[in-house]
């Protein structure tokens, strides 16, 4: 029965290869409408999934639904779905139109209407006037503009995106996937993008799903997968973290009060209920620690510690602190207002650490 909520529906798929077990019993559900990344480390089976969705492999079990209808055995060309890929592979004996008009030829559109809708997707992708370009005239990212008209001009109800910024350099990657957002709000069509770099993932999603291992750890908006990470896996992945093993001392709700060796009296949060005394992993961003060479007064969750070392990168200075008998914490501090010289501190010194409750996270896995 069709359902208008989701696009895409993967109802607790399974993909084998041979012994290996790159979907695991997966289920997500696609809202249409909205801009999606699957990002986690090369090999979590990211392609695959995008693979199943398009129809280029079939679950070994599971179900997939497009359009709220189960698509087994639904060949890729009668799914409402376009893939972009990496390699682009246009044609290159075509000029730029008639590699973006080549599906709506095979589809023997009529003339008319095959000229405008392949100019309207030149549009949209910012290649108006380059419709007599072949390929090797362009550059790397208009190349990857073209393949996406390509994919547009059928009007899938679905793009699917396999890391389609992969092969271009840092500057344009980031021009490009602000781009990519733009369009995909302006065209409405529902966006799977596969990256295995988080700050694309953050920086262009309505929703992240973080995969390891054949499955979703987390689907969340970046946000609450930054400020919330469910898991050690995540938090670590999804920005930088310092962790370390605590156990429970008290709990207030979603205030936890946690003992670490060297660390004591912890304040941090969890959604979760803990018992008294359950060991747990505490996470903290290094931009959320504070340091200062005098404690404030009064106030807990202050630690002593020791500059180790320093990486003045620029627009940051990331400090080594040594915080009790723990490992080393990275505590990272924007570069702003270094003309009050503040933060002036040298190896060897000592500081103390300072973070707010919310920004120290309990994790149970
Ligand atoms: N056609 C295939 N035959 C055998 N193993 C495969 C095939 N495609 C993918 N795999 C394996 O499945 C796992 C997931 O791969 P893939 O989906 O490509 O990961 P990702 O895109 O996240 O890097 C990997 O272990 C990979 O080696
Ligand atoms: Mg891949």
């Amino acid at each position: 029965m069709p359902d208008s909520q989701y696009d895409v529906e993967i109802l607790n798929v399974t993909k084998q290869f041979g012994e290996t077990k790159a979907v695991d019993d997966l289920t997500l559900k696609i809202e249409r409408g909205k801009f999606y990344s699957f990002l986690g480390p090369s090999g979590c089976g990211k392609t695959t999934t995008l693979r199943m969705i398009a129809g280029f492999e079939d679950p070994t079990q599971g179900e997939i639904r497009i359009g709220g209808s189960n698509v087994e055995g639904l060949p890729p060309y009668k799914r409402n779905v376009n893939t972009v890929f990496q390699h682009y592979a246009l044609f290159p004996h075509m000029t730029v139109f008639d590699n973006v008009a080549y599906g709506l030829k095979q589809k023997k559109t009529p003339t008319a209407e095959l000229g405008k809708r392949t100019l309207e997707a030149l549009a949209m992708v910012r290649l108006t006037g380059r419709e007599k370009s072949f390929p090797k005239q362009m550059s790397g990212g208009q190349q990857q503009r073209v393949a996406l008209a390509r994919a547009l001009v059928n009007r899938p109800q679905v793009l699917l995106l396999d890391e389609p910024l992969g092969a271009l350099d840092l500057k344009l990657r980031k021009q490009m996937q602000l781009e990519l957002k733009t369009l995909q709000t302006q065209v409405g069509i529902t966006f799977i993008y596969v990256t295995h770099d988080q700050e694309e993932a953050l920086t262009m999603s309505d929703y992240i799903a973080v995969m390891n291992a054949g499955k979703v750890l987390q689907l969340d908006k970046p946000e609450a997968i930054y400020e919330r990470p469910a898991s050690k896996f995540v938090a670590d992945f999804i920005g930088e973290s310092n962790f370390f093993s605590a156990r429970v001392k008290s709990q207030e709700g979603q205030r936890v009060v946690v003992d670490a060796d060297g660390l004591p009296n912890v304040q941090a949060v969890s959604e979760l209920a803990l018992g008294n005394g359950t060991q747990v992993i505490v996470a903290v961003r290094p931009e959320r620690i504070l340091l200062v060479r005098e404690p404030f007064e009064g106030m807990p969750n202050q630690f002593r510690g020791r500059v180790e070392n320093l990486v003045y990168t620029g627009s940051t200075t990331a400090y080594q602190v040594r915080l009790g008998e723990q490992a080393l914490f990275t505590v990272r501090e924007n570069n702003v207002g270094r003309a009050d010289a503040a933060s002036d501190l040298k190896v060897g010194d000592q500081v103390y650490a300072y973070w707010t409750q919310e920004n120290a996270r309990v994790l149970t896995g």
